[in-house]
């Protein structure tokens, strides 16, 4: 878990309605990779853990014959359950827990994915839990952002966020040191999956690259909620001051923005597959 944190159930409070459209979208051929990359013969099941709002569960639901999302936030998984009415998938459940609750009777999966949500976690229990939920040749996915550099200005039509202006602005209210639930400071982000999951008795990770890199466009009510769905800027932060904060942020990026549209760069994601032999 990040250093100098404790599970802290307001982690992403308020944030879920943000999430979908503030966080940059994945890329559209994470389906077709992931359906490349791994083995879906007889009737699989994928457990989508720490799945938020369900985003990587929906987009693969089709090439399972069930998917499961587990998320210890309320939120996060009412906006699940919206997403998948919307788009008329029938094959989704939702489970209200934290991964390290798990197996809790959920049975055997082909595949557990991971996005964004590992850190989070007690990993050297969870990979373990997870080991031992998983089919004999299924696997562990981590699902990575690939960082790249932007394009050069040309292919950028618009500005890009002032980062750091929001940042120097959220610091003004929330101080200096990131905040990771209520009345938790945060010092960074635990790498070395590979450690964490050798020692659980995964096989090194096969590496399938999701091409994604394009240009987005965004309004200033896209960046508003980039800002609320992080977990360092979620609502419940800033309480009583979080309509204060708000109207400065927003007059900020009224001030930083070309007609309120800025440009934001979607890199590459790649899937990390550690099969369980
Ligand atoms: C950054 S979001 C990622 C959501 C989603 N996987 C995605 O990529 O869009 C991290 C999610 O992990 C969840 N989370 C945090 N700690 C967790 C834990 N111990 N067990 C399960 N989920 C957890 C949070 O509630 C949050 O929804």
């Amino acid at each position: 878990m990040p250093e100098g944190w404790v599970w802290d159930e307001t982690l992403f409070s308020g944030a879920a309605p943000y999430y979908l459209r503030g966080r940059l979208p994945y890329p559209d051929a994470l389906h077709d990779v992931f359906q490349a990359a791994t083995r879906l013969e007889g009737a699989p099941r994928l457990i989508d853990v720490g799945c938020g709002p369900g985003i990587v569960a929906l987009a693969l639901a089709d090439l399972f014959a069930e998917v499961v999302g587990v998320d210890p936030d309320a939120a996060m998984l009412a906006e699940a359950e919206r997403l998948a009415v919307a788009r008329g998938v029938a094959n989704a459940t939702w489970v209200r827990m934290r991964a390290e609750e798990l197996p809790a009777g959920l049975g055997p999966f082909r595949y557990a994915t991971f996005a964004q949500s590992f850190h989070w976690m007690d990993r050297e229990v969870v990979a373990k839990l997870i080991f031992d939920m998983l089919e004999p040749g299924g696997a562990f996915v981590h699902v990575n952002g690939v960082v790249a550099d932007p394009p050069p200005a040309p292919a950028m039509p618009f500005p890009p966020p002032p980062d750091a202006a929001i940042q120097e602005l959220v610091s003004s209210y929330l101080g200096l040191v990131r905040r990771a639930g209520q009345g938790h400071l945060r010092h960074g982000t635990p790498g070395d999956e590979w450690g964490v999951l050798r020692r659980a008795g995964y096989r090194p990770a096969r590496v399938a690259l999701v091409p994604g890199r394009r240009v987005l466009e965004a309004s200033i009510e896209d960046i508003v909620a980039m800002v609320f769905s992080a977990s360092g800027t979620a609502p419940h932060l800033f309480g009583d001051r979080l309509p204060a904060f708000e109207a400065e942020l927003r007059a900020l990026l009224q001030a930083a923005s070309d007609h309120g549209r800025f440009s934001r760069w979607q890199g590459d994601i790649q899937l990390d597959i550690y099969e369980r032999p």
